[in-house]
């Protein structure tokens, strides 16, 4: 199924307002394990009473993200480079409806619109990524001073709006030069990427004190060089590795290149990451959810925190496939000062190692391709799905509030209570303004889904876990990536044909809860 059936089934679960009662044996298995006490509008959600005593501690950051490429059009002003997002944008036949990020919101404009909305919604906290080629056109040389000048305006007028800018230096934007170099198999871009992240820091680090280098980096990786959904569109297992490692090296340089030009940085993550649940309580099933977990939720932590990857792999870890050297271990290891990921949905996951593995080195499918003989790669040898046991947004995600629980106890757990940011966290629903109510947007099935997910996320920091800031994905509605305008994840409508921004009711909604940390408002 892919995500728009998921979506048209989503509607469906939503309109009978009941769930299904058809689920697989995997959700089966899940729902024993989670919907115990379960009184909300979705498995596994609390009770209303539990929510109108939810409250978050004092001085909690509620926040947004975003990221450069969705939100600010501008595609070759001021000296900008190609990325690769452009070149794929601009290849027909690449995006649903053939459109492209060339305008999106035309946020490098209007950015101090922006900005006073979020400090209309009480927003503390503005994660923004910053456009590689912006600074550096090829990737590598000095620095395109109009594409800093653009950013030192951008985080001065955050401050002064009393807002923390937090910079992920990059959101999935690679300078189509680099690319041209081999993109992220080739070893190298770990020191370009370093140059860069040093350079950012020279020129705004006296600003912005929080950095992350990569928004997820499996993806970065899995989607653009093994499933080939997203540019450079390669479909090898082997340039996964190879991305993957050189990703995971450039996060250590760039940590320490950030630090060495600006004494106040703290560094950590945005990292992607799902809870994952086994689909039957055998032994080689909860294997296979833990090589899931290790694969797609701790790979980057791990060699951050530890200098070696974690035990992803059935059998020894393809290090020379991955151009692993000796002496590398030093170069992962750069201890993150506070762990960031993001929340949206849940996996659950079965073994297929003892399946023969029939896709031979290509691959090709996606991160939840669950049918092939053998698992999703020849390493790891997982199936992973995604259950719809819990209804479905319109973007095509099981709602499962219950998962950020699970997810940041785990990681609170396993890595001795770090401080934890909620990096992007959201829902996509359509809704847009209603003639009948003056053009307001009533997206209450939003407002539902953050209810329960901070309702979730309270019960884990009273239980002790440090969450500081959880971050909406979105402000605004923007390009979806290769889904194009056709999925809205913001508090705020954007009229694309006049870019006129309407807060919606979650928009106003989300600004009361900043205001009071509690959500009953
Ligand atoms: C995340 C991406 C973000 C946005 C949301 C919906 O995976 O980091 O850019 O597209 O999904």
């Amino acid at each position: 199924m892919n995500r728009r059936q998921f979506a048209a089934r989503s509607l469906a679960a939503f309109a009978g307002a009941t769930l299904s009662p058809t689920i697989d044996s995997a959700t089966a298995q899940s729902t024993a394990i989670s919907t115990a006490g379960s009184a909300g509008p979705f498995p596994g959600s609390i009770p209303g009473s539990v929510i109108r005593q939810a409250h978050f501690p004092e001085g909690f950051l509620w926040g947004v993200a975003t990221a450069s490429y969705q939100n600010e059009g501008a595609w070759n002003e001021d000296g900008k480079g190609e990325s690769i997002w452009d070149r794929f944008t601009h290849t027909p036949g690449k995006v649903r409806g053939n459109v492209t990020g060339d305008v999106a919101c035309d946020q490098y404009h209007l950015y101090p619109q922006d900005i006073a909305l979020a400090k209309q919604l009480n927003i503390k906290s503005y994660r923004f990524s910053i456009s590689w080629p912006r600074i550096q056109p090829t990737g590598v040389g000095a620095p395109n001073m109009k594409g800093i000048d653009h950013y030192s305006r951008f985080v001065d007028m955050l401050l002064e709006a009393g807002i923390r800018p937090w910079c992920t230096m990059y959101h999935w934007d690679l300078p189509q030069a680099l690319e041209d170099r081999g993109g992220w198999p080739n070893r190298e871009l770990a020191n370009y990427f370093a140059d860069y992240a040093g350079i950012l820091a020279k020129h705004l680090g006296d600003r912005i004190t929080v950095w992350a280098p990569f928004n997820m980096p499996w993806a970065i990786a899995f989607m653009g060089y093994a499933a080939g959904t997203f540019p450079p569109c390669r479909t090898s297992f082997s340039d996964f590795l190879k991305a993957a490692h050189t990703l995971a090296l450039a996060q250590g340089e760039a940590h320490r290149a950030v630090k060495a030009a600006s004494p106040k940085a703290t560094v950590g993550s945005a990292y992607e990451m799902a809870p994952a649940y086994p689909k039957t309580d055998s032994a080689d099933d909860r294997a296979a959810t833990e090589r899931y977990h290790a694969m797609n939720n701790v790979f980057f932590l791990e060699a951050a925190m530890h200098g070696h990857y974690p035990k992803a792999f059935v059998g020894e870890p393809p290090l020379d496939i991955m151009g692993f050297k000796p002496g590398d271990e030093k170069i992962l290891y750069a201890p993150l000062d506070w762990v960031g990921f993001h929340f949206y949905t849940r996996r659950v996951v079965s073994d297929a190692s003892k399946e023969k593995f029939e896709s031979g080195g290509n691959f090709s499918g996606t991160e939840i391709e669950s049918n092939s003989p053998g698992g999703r790669d020849p390493y790891t040898r997982f199936r992973a799905a995604m259950p719809t046991e819990g209804p479905l947004t319109e973007s095509g995600l099981e709602v499962w509030p219950r998962g950020i629980y699970d997810l940041v106890t785990r990681i609170s757990h396993d890595y001795n209570h770090p401080a934890i940011e909620i990096t992007e966290s959201g829902c996509g629903y359509l809704d847009g303004p209603d003639a009948e109510l003056q053009g307001r947007i009533p997206d209450g099935r939003r407002i539902l889904w953050y209810r329960e997910v901070l309702a979730e996320l309270s019960r884990a920091i009273a239980e002790g876990a440090r969450v500081r800031a959880y971050h909406a994905w979105t402000l605004l509605d923007n390009f979806q990536w290769a889904e194009g305008y056709t999925e809205r994840y913001g508090l705020i409508y954007t009229d694309f044909r006049n870019q006129k921004r309407t807060i919606k009711d979650s928009g106003h909604w989300y600004g009361r809860v900043a205001a009071s940390n509690r959500l009953d408002v």
